[in-house]
């Protein structure tokens, strides 16, 4: 039976929550973040190094043999002003933890605390990545390019994120895709402008965008497989100068997921079809220019299926499989690279609060989940040493 955290261990892992909480910093500016988890390794006794500005690894090597696993950790914050009230809410205006990586943060601290109080009896090596930037513009990428996963060798990878769909006790598991691929969209729309009393003279932008707005909607709608995920948002819009004037150009930018890795390279050509053809129709031009984000995260099913085995046996936790999302999450990376998983950690309490979804300025967690997902990563970390997890041999992807 895997135990919950001991009572010394939960408490820390509160008060390091809750004095990350209050000082939220934005990716990259993880300074103050990154300084805090160096003094606890170091109080801890765990060998750590500095990765791209403000990332840290640290690495915990048990007694006996086993294998490399990974536990990640995002650290940054959003550029939200805090509403919720709480004694420790944000002492940073514009800043926000409103997406749970301050208690992923304390959480993997405390798992480093239990693993380090365990050497002895510790099989194999723990890596420990408390990683920059996920919000933006990534931190996982450049921390693998400076070879996070390569010395030692990590052989398998899990994280956490909490998740208000579920409450404190229970962990969700998606084998397959859990996150989607989030790419950005930005569509330039011309016409010529004129005087708005004599629309025949001119190309009206603002009709052709608008036609362009609801024609992307049958990307989803009509071309693509019902049972298969996909969204095409337009979230800002933009054009024209006074009530009387024929807008000459429209400016549109949108986001455009997926979990399938076709899918997503069909989109791109999906979206320039219809926002060229309605841009013709319309004697207007159009410009589309796509930037790749986030790939999508696909959870190994074996170490998946492994591991809600793993904690239905050995945990009094309940387990759920849980449907993807199409949230997006630079984790992909480590998941391309290595063997991952992706674990959603309960939150929901009405008591608490915590019922806002992540991102929300009201957003709370319930800590009662944080003694949860201690257990969690120090229940995966010593199955996948131990070899009481399945795991396939790495892909690694170039
Ligand atoms: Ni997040």
């Amino acid at each position: 039976m895997i135990a919950q955290a001991d009572t010394d261990v939960i408490e820390r892992v509160i008060e390091l929550r809750r004095a990350i909480h209050r000082r939220p910093e934005l990716g990259f500016e993880e300074h103050e973040t990154c300084a805090l988890v160096e003094r606890e390794l170091d109080t801890l006794g765990i060998e750590h190094r500095r990765l791209v500005k403000t990332g840290v690894a640290g690495i915990v090597r048990g007694a006996l043999p086993g294998r490399v696993v990974g536990l990640r950790a995002d650290m940054d914050a959003l550029p939200i002003t805090e509403r919720t009230g709480l004694p420790f809410a944000s002492e940073i205006a514009g800043k926000m933890h409103a997406c749970g990586h301050d208690a992923h943060t304390a959480m993997l601290l405390g798992a480093a605390r239990v693993l380090a109080g365990m050497r002895e009896r510790l099989h194999g090596t723990v890596v420990l990545i408390f990683q920059p930037a996920e919000e933006g513009p990534g931190g996982a990428e450049p921390m693998i390019a400076e070879g996070v996963l390569d010395d030692p060798a990590v052989e398998a990878i899990a994280m956490l994120h909490v998740d208000p769909r579920i409450a404190p006790g229970q962990i969700g598991i998606t084998p397959g895709p859990v996150n989607a691929s989030a790419d950005e969209l930005f569509i330039t729309v011309r016409g010529k402008g004129g005087h708005g009393a004599y629309p025949h003279t001119s190309v009206d932008a603002i009709p052709a965008a608008s036609a362009i707005v609801l024609g992307l909607q049958n990307i989803a709608a009509r071309e693509t497989d019902p049972l298969k995920s996909v969204v095409v948002t337009i979230g800002t819009i933009s054009g024209g100068y006074r009530n009387n004037v024929i807008a000459d150009e429209v400016q549109m930018t949108g986001t455009l997921r997926a979990h399938e890795p076709e899918i997503r390279d069909a989109l791109e050509a999906r979206v320039r079809r219809v926002v060229d053809g309605i841009a013709a129709a319309y004697q207007a031009t159009a410009e589309v220019r796509i930037v790749k984000g986030y790939p999508p995260v696909v959870n190994d099913p074996l170490l998946a299926e492994g591991f809600a085995a793993y904690m239905h046996e050995h945990s009094r936790l309940d387990v759920e499989r849980l449907p993807p999302t199409m949230g997006g999450e630079d984790f992909a990376y480590f998941a391309q690279r290595v063997p991952g998983l992706h674990i959603r950690l309960g939150i929901r309490s009405e008591a608490a609060g915590s019922t806002h979804s992540g991102h929300s300025p009201q957003f709370r967690i319930d800590e009662a989940a944080l003694p949860v997902g201690v257990q969690t990563l120090v229940a995966f970390a010593r199955a996948a040493g131990d070899g009481s997890l399945p795991i396939p041999a790495s892909r690694h992807q170039v």
